[in-house]
């Protein structure tokens, strides 16, 4: 695990709010060899000390105070140099290999930077002889903004690394409930078994936000919710719930299995539109009690924009697993609650003997809790206590909150765990370039639909679940969105 790691946009967003708190608590954790090095690269003209300082500003801001402890904040900034760089400026690349000296410990190299200038990079690090076999890339999204560009955007990549030094990040697959599904599907008999078109009814998946788009206009409004979360994130989730047993927990074996899953999504084409899929975006209203702006008046603002911020698609899965399940997926910015979660419906047993009145609470439910409250629920029915109530039945949890149960105090954040499997070299968390060009095809084939019949986005106030229309997709087959029902 002894590495250098070299990070383009030290300055950047990326890497201040997420990245080097993440080293830093796996410096703290001594998970970091004592001779990793850190060379933090950026194209602003401040010097070492300056970075530093505001480093640990941003650090004081995001972490636990507890965390900081005096003697992990010295090992790890002892482990830091900062180096302007002008990443277009090919000669300035010699500087990586003067800090690198006659290292031969493996080069991680992470790119937190726009996708445009991942060739750059690439073009001069291989042009300063900086890339060896060992050398690993951390890329994060987007990976383009459909099929196309992220084929130009793989092939520049491909130009200079082989796949097997790709680490494309989707920090979703950094979570530790996101994991954990793993875990619980592959580890319990008890679900494997019931895993498929025979037990479940329909899955849901929801990832909603209380955010709107936090200034990032610019970037936002060309990429859109579908773009932004459903072509990675959603879509990464639902390659997990569905995919087939991999036959071990290699990176090759987890991908393929992803991979069959996107090959098997129904397309969406324009007949299908009306019902399985809407778009929304938000308007005036209230978040916490305090009013926030609609899409339209956040600040930077083109008027008329018919960018969505909010998605909700009924996929269907074209394989004897999935056959007649959907999944139905919603994400979205200014929602009332920040939760992600996986709800997995099971069919009610063949046939009910108790009070025809419960009936319809006899369905079992898992919940897969991604945030807040990182856990796992099933819902099961018992007896009602009591001599009066007879054969009453109560549906209640089997709950496991992996905070209460086993006590682990913090959760890791994904990119903790990501960066740690990049450091051992393990790729199993990363997506592979025919994942992300599978995701695009079908997400490529939804927006042209959406051109072709000219969708504008539906309104939802900001601090709802989003436009009439999700809750309608859902209730035309006689379902309703989890809190709601
Ligand atoms: C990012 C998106 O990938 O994920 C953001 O670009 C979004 O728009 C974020 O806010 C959500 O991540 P998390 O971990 O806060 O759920």
């Amino acid at each position: 695990t002894q590495c250098d790691l070299a990070l383009f946009g030290a300055l950047g967003d990326l890497a201040q709010r997420k990245l080097f708190p993440a080293l830093f608590q796996l410096e703290r954790a001594k998970l970091l060899h004592p001779q990793t090095r850190i060379l933090a690269l950026a194209r602003q003209e401040v010097d070492e000390e300056a970075f530093k300082a505001q480093t640990l500003e941003r650090f004081k801001a995001l972490l636990p105070k507890n965390d900081l402890d005096d003697a992990a904040l010295k090992r790890f900034f002892g482990k830091v140099r900062f180096q302007q760089l002008d990443f277009g400026d090919a000669e300035g690349y010699r500087r990586i290999n003067e800090w690198r000296g006659d290292s031969e410990d493996p080069l991680i190299v992470y790119m937190a930077t726009p996708p445009a200038i991942y060739g750059m990079i690439g073009e001069n690090l291989k042009g300063a002889d900086c890339i060896q076999p060992s050398t690993r890339v951390v890329v994060e999204k987007p990976i383009g903004h459909n099929l196309e560009s992220s084929f130009e955007i793989n092939d520049r990549l491909a130009e200079f690394f082989d796949e097997s030094q790709l680490y494309r990040i989707d920090h979703y697959l950094g979570k530790e409930t996101v994991q954990n599904l793993i875990a619980l599907r592959f580890a319990n008999n008890l679900f494997a078994t019931q895993w498929n078109q025979r037990y479940i009814s329909h899955v849901e998946i929801t990832v909603a936000e209380k955010v709107g788009i936090e200034g990032r206009w610019g970037y936002f409004d060309k990429a859109g919710q579908l773009r932004d979360m459903v072509q990675n994130h959603l879509l990464q989730l639902l390659c997990l719930i569905a995919m087939d047993p991999p036959s071990d927990l290699s990176a090759g074996s987890i991908r393929d299995e992803k991979v069959k899953v996107l090959k098997a999504l129904k397309p969406i084409t324009p007949d299908l539109m009306e019902t399985h899929m809407v778009r929304g975006q938000y308007t005036a209203g209230n978040i916490d009690g305090k009013p926030v702006p609609g899409y339209l008046d956040e600040e930077g603002a083109n008027e008329g924009s018919s960018t969505e911020s909010f998605v909700a698609i009924k996929a269907e899965i074209c394989n004897w697993r999935w056959a007649g399940v959907p999944f139905y997926m919603r994400t979205g910015k200014r929602m009332p609650q920040k939760l992600s979660e996986i709800i997995i419906h099971f069919k009610p047993a063949p046939h009910y003997i108790f009070d025809p009145d419960q009936k319809h609470l006899a369905n079992n439910k898992l919940i897969i809790r991604l945030q807040p409250d990182e856990g796992i629920s099933l819902q099961v029915l018992t007896k009602d206590q009591g001599l009066d109530k007879g054969m009453r039945l109560r549906q209640g949890p089997l709950q496991l909150s992996f905070s209460e149960a086993f006590n682990t105090g913090r959760v890791p954040d994904a990119y903790e765990r990501l960066l740690w499997e990049v450091i051992k070299g393990n790729q199993y968390l990363f997506v592979r370039r025919d994942e992300v060009e599978y995701a695009w095809r079908w997400i490529d084939q939804v927006i042209e639909g959406w051109a072709e019949l000219g969708l504008p986005p539906k309104k939802y106030p900001a601090g709802s679940w989003g436009p009439v229309a999700s809750i309608a997709m859902i209730t035309r087959d006689g379902r309703s969105w989890y809190e709601d029902a």
